[in-house]
């Protein structure tokens, strides 16, 4: 699979590097220009490239939208229609400034990010784990360390495809349904980023307060 990234920071270069582990090409992109990125290229190697937002949305097979939240007007709508996008931003008011709905718990994220890209099946995933966690705590497939990653999302067919690809990363997932029940594994809540398994993880998804 070829997966394209908004974003190249601590999230979108970790989670690049262990989907080249799992044997997909990768396409990075971030605000400065695809010049800026030669050093994360390098790093990732030959299935990596460098391209614009614009680009790595066009050609990723499915795209990973891995910026800050304040930022998400800035992410380009058409080439994303009808592709899954993996949506891993967290707001915090004081980098992202207030965003009313949140702030009231009347919308999530997700469903900002998908009302930003109404063609596109969009998928919350990677938002509750530490980025330098999604190298260190990857385990097989029935290693009884093997993390569960809370994902919400509208869409059937791309959960299948995102859950695909967290487990191949080493991860068991589980879904926690529609984009609006991402309020449950959103910073600040029992779930956020803790390193649970399936029945650990179920318990603390319903603790959140929505
Ligand atoms: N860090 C974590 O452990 C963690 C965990 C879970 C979720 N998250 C969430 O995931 C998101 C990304 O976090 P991060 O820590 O990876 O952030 P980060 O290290 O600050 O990286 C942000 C990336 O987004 C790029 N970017 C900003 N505006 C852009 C635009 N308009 N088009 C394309 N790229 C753009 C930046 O590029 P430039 O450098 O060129 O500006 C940079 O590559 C955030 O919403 C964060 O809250 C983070």
């Amino acid at each position: 699979m070829k997966i394209g990234f908004i974003g190249s920071g601590h999230i979108g270069k970790t989670v690049a590097k262990c989907a080249v582990r799992a044997g997909n090409s990768v396409i990075m992109s971030n605000s400065r220009g695809p010049e800026t990125l030669s050093g994360i290229i390098n790093e990732l190697g030959p299935k990596a490239t460098a391209a614009t937002a614009a680009q790595a949305a066009a050609e990723g097979d499915i795209v990973v939208v891995t910026i800050p939240l304040f930022a998400l007007p800035k992410v380009p709508v058409a080439p994303l229609d009808g592709k899954t996008v993996i949506d891993t931003m967290n707001y915090y008011p004081v980098r992202d400034g207030h965003i009313k709905e949140l702030d009231n718990g009347t919308a999530t994220t997700s469903e900002l990010t998908a009302r930003h890209l109404p063609g596109s099946h969009v998928v919350k995933a990677f938002n509750s784990i530490i980025a330098s966690e999604i190298e260190t705590t990857a385990r097989p497939e029935g290693d009884p360390q093997r993390r569960t990653l809370p994902i919400a999302r509208d869409d059937d067919a791309a959960k299948q495809t995102v859950t695909r690809l967290i487990r191949s990363i080493g991860f068991d997932v589980y879904d926690a349904g529609p984009l609006h029940e991402g309020f449950r594994f959103q910073n600040g809540t029992p779930a956020y980023c803790a390193r649970a398994n399936h029945g650990q993880l179920i318990r603390l998804l319903k603790q959140a307060r929505g």
